[in-house]
C-alpha cells in the first residue's frame, strides 16, 4: 500500500535484564486502522507496546510515527505527539470522581478550551460516564471503569490509541459493547493498536493483525486472512 503508515516499528527488541521478551519485531499501523496483536501469555504484546509508549527503552530497532524517529522517547513526550497507551488492567483513580480521572487524561492538551470539546466528544462516544460524571471512580462496575480508562486514554486526542487487553475480565455482553465502542472511537479517525485474547472479536473488527509467539512476529494479514488461517483456528479458536 502507498500511504505512509502512521507508526512504524522496526526490528524492535528488548530484554528484560537480559532476559530477551521481543525481537526483530517490525509491525505498521496506517491512518485509520484497528490493527490486531494477538498472542498467547507472555509472547511479548505488552513489552511491545509500552516500546511503543514511550514506558521501555528499545535496546535495538527503530519507532517511527508520522514519518518521525520516536523510539527511546519519554511517555509524556510521546503522548504528546499523538500516541496513547491504555495499559492492562483497569487503572483509574478510585478516590477521584469520573470527571477528574477524565480531566487527567487531558492535562497533556496545550488549552482548556481544548479540554472542554474533548470532554464533550468523549461523553458523546461513553454516555453513561456523562451520566456518571460526578460518582466516585472506585465505585463504578468493573465494566465501566475500563470504558473510564480508555475515554480516559481518547482525553488527549489520540492519533493513535493503544488498547492492551481492554476486554479482560469482562462479561460476554459487555465486551461486545466495548468491541463496538473501539469502532465508534476508530469511526472518529483515530487508529487503533488493539492488543487483545479475545481473538475471535478482535479480528472481526480489525483491519490488519500481527501474531506474536516468543517475542518474535510469527503472522500478519488482513482481519479475514487471519480468522481462515489454519494456525490462528488451532491456537486461538478451538478449531
Ligand atoms: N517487568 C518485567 N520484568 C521481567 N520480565 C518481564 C517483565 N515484564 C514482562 N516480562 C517477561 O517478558 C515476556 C513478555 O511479557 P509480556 O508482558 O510482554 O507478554 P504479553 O504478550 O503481554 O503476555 P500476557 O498476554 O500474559 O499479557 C514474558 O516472558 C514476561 O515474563
Ligand atoms: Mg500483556
Amino acid at each position: 500500500m502507498s500511504e505512509q503508515p502512521l507508526l512504524a516499528v522496526s526490528d524492535l527488541a528488548f530484554a528484560y535484564n537480559g532476559a530477551v521478551a521481543v525481537r526483530d519485531v517490525s509491525l505498521e499501523v496506517r491512518p485509520a486502522e484497528i490493527v490486531a496483536l494477538l498472542g498467547s501469555n507472555g509472547a511479548g504484546k505488552s513489552t511491545t507496546v509500552k516500546a511503543i509508549a514511550g514506558a521501555h527503552k528499545p535496546q535495538h530497532g527503530r519507532i517511527s510515527f508520522r514519518g518521525e524517529p520516536i523510539a527511546g522517547e519519554p511517555c509524556h513526550v510521546v503522548v504528546r505527539r499523538g500516541i496513547t497507551l491504555v495499559p492492562e488492567g483497569r487503572l483509574v483513580f478510585p478516590q477521584m470522581s469520573v470527571l477528574d480521572n477524565l480531566r487527567m487524561g487531558g492535562h497533556a492538551l496545550s488549552s482548556a478550551a481544548d479540554a472542554a470539546r474533548n470532554l464533550d466528544r468523549v461523553f458523546s462516544i461513553f454516555p453513561r460516564l456523562a451520566e456518571r460524571q460526578a460518582q466516585l471512580a472506585g465505585s463504578l462496575s468493573g465494566g465501566e471503569q475500563q470504558m473510564l480508562a480508555i475515554a480516559r486514554g481518547m482525553m488527549s486526542s489520540p492519533a493513535l490509541l493503544i488498547l492492551d487487553e481492554p476486554s479482560l475480565g469482562l462479561m460476554p455482553k459487555l465486551v461486545q459493547e466495548l468491541f463496538q465502542l473501539i469502532q465508534r472511537v476508530n469511526g472518529e479517525g483515530v487508529s487503533i493498536l488493539l492488543v487483545e485474547q479475545n481473538v475471535h472479536q478482535s479480528l472481526r473488527i480489525a483491519h490488519r493483525g500481527y501474531v506474536m509467539e516468543k517475542g518474535q512476529i510469527v503472522l500478519s494479514g488482513t482481519g479475514q486472512e487471519l480468522l481462515g488461517n489454519e494456525f490462528v483456528r488451532r491456537a486461538f479458536l478451538g478449531h
